[in-house]
């Protein structure tokens, strides 16, 4: 069968015999990934090249992460990563927090399909947060019958066996002549969380690393913990398992991640907080840098200021999600602090670590947000002087307690002070910029400079960006660097 086919047939391939399938996970999964290879190769043989794949994430770093998962699975049954979507299989891993994240998707779905015509081998995968909304599967069973697989958040450690299954679906005896037909495997949550699958980082020198998975905060306004599930955390020792190895890969700097990791541990076994955890993550030899994301700030506590105030690993940046300065909006968004708490909270980090940068989120428009609301955002902007700030319309999510509040505030009125928030944000950023000219910190250097070869780029502590004269060996390094001027955003600096 090397024989090699004309465009537009489709392959069919010898399906494998699966008995004694493993009960237990990951187990499981290794299983499935030897029978996806063997139909990767039946199919790779079939098409005279290798099968490309490309996975284009959406949202946030949890779905980045998610992404490497996914690429890592890819990659060990023997599929060969492409730069394009004219892939052999062109998976989005999707957001769902705001409306817009959605109409990308959709709009770029209609391009795929072009390309399928094309392309006998090609398969369309979507996952990720989008996914768990019922209404989006529905829309795409209707109008998008070309994708082949479909599946949440809650299963994607199972991206193995699926693959196994859509390949099967699509390219079988019975699938022949019949078009694609649509695997599709969505669950409502999960408490499980499997240990010990491939990934494949990005970055070799940084990695995120999950430490909890979903949320229980329901803020009035967002999406997450509908498509997320239940607050999970992981073992401590498995992340400090993942965190050594990780080290002894080379890693240097790690990003926490979670959706309010001020939560975590609450509901292991042995309880551990945030701040305990982080203490043993700093005795790890050859990670020099700790970042983490998102932090609460109705459960930051006394303990992890502390913690941050004493260590020589935690980056010195902290995003603090603000999202309105108004006590009583707060209130409708179910956020469970007050203007007053936040900005306590603001003073108690800045005396213990003075040089912090902070970020934030902000919402804009929420229902019922009067101008003397919005005022009190502007207030908080203000006192607090945020290093950098995203700024979001509001959005409405069906589902979520805010999408039937009453007041639901006009486009116009919402773009205006949309506007105002934005340029007060960016006038203070643009203020607060170059504060550390002169000085010699350490940056880790990330990557070469896209425009000028002779530079490379990296980051400050504080997360600031740096750019200065050096050589492609340098990445993944941490340098002594003088800043010796600010341009904008950036600093211009040269290593000492
Ligand atoms: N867990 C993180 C946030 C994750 S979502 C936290 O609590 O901070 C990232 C950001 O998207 C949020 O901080 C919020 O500012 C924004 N967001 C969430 N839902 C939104 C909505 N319905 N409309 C507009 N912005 C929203
Ligand atoms: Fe959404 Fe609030 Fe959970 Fe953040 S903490 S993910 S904003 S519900
Ligand atoms: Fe989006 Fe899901 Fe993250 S909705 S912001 S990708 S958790």
């Amino acid at each position: 069968m090397s024989q090699k086919v004309t465009t537009g047939v489709r392959p069919t391939l010898r399906i494998a015999d699966k008995n004694q399938i493993p009960a237990t996970e990951p187990e499981r999964q290794y299983y499935f990934m030897d029978i996806a290879k063997e139909y990767l190769r039946q199919l790779s043989e079939e098409k005279g090249s290798p099968l490309t794949f490309h996975v284009s994430t959406f949202g946030c770093q949890m779905n980045a992460r998610d992404s490497e998962k996914l690429v890592g699975i890819l990659e060990k049954i023997g599929y060969v990563e492409e730069d394009s979507e004219e892939a052999d299989f062109v998976i989005y891993n999707t957001c769902t927090v705001r409306e817009n994240a959605n109409n990308k998707v959709y709009g770029r779905l209609g391009y795929l399909n072009g390309f399928q015509k094309k392309n006998p081998f090609m398969m369309i995968g979507l996952c990720g947060c989008m996914m768990q909304e019922p209404t989006v599967v529905e829309k795409i069973k209707q109008s998008y019958r070309f994708v082949n697989l479909i599946f949440g958040t809650h299963n994607i450690y199972k991206f193995a066996e699926l693959i196994v299954t859509a390949l099967e679906n699509s390219y079988s005896e019975h699938a022949a002549g019949h078009g694609t037909s649509m695997t599709i495997d969505i669950w409502k949550d999960t408490d499980k969380i499997v240990e010990d699958l491939p990934v494949e980082r990005k970055y070799s020198f940084k990695s995120g690393v999950n430490i909890m998975f979903g949320c229980n905060n329901f803020c009035s306004y967002c999406i997450v913990p509908y498509v997320r599930g239940r607050e999970r955390s992981r073992e401590p020792k498995e992340i400090i398992r993942e965190v050594e190895r990780l080290a002894a890969d080379g890693v240097v700097e790690i990003m926490l991640l979670g959706q309010n990791v001020n939560s975590y541990g609450k509901n292991l076994e042995q309880p551990m907080t945030f701040a305990q955890l982080l203490q043993e993550i700093e005795k790890v030899d050859g990670i020099e840098r700790i970042r983490f994301m998102t932090s609460h700030p109705k459960d930051l506590s006394d303990d992890l200021i502390e913690v941050m105030k004493n260590s020589k690993k935690i980056c010195k940046h902290l995003h603090l999600p603000l999202q309105s300065g108004s006590s009583r909006i707060l209130k409708l968004m179910n956020r469970r602090y007050d203007k007053e708490h936040y900005l306590e909270l603001v003073d108690k980090i800045r005396a213990a670590v003075p040089d912090i940068a902070l970020t934030t989120d902000i919402i804009v428009g929420f229902p019922g947000e009067t101008e003397e609301d919005f005022e009190e955002t502007m207030d908080v902007v203000r006192k607090v002087r945020y290093d950098s700030a995203f700024t979001f319309i509001y959005s409405k999510r069906t589902g979520t307690p805010a999408a039937v509040m009453e007041d639901q505030i006009p486009e116009d009125v919402i773009k205006a002070r949309f506007d105002r928030l934005l340029k007060e944000v960016q006038t203070i950023s643009a203020e607060k910029a170059g504060a550390l000219t002169g000085q010699t910190l350490p940056v880790l250097i990330e990557e070469k400079n896209e425009q000028d070869a002779s530079l490379v780029t990296g980051r400050l502590s504080n997360n600031s960006v740096v750019h200065l004269p050096g050589t492609e060996d340098m990445i993944g390094k941490i340098v002594d660097v003088k800043l010796l001027e600010c341009k904008g955003f950036y600093y211009m600096g040269e290593s000492i």
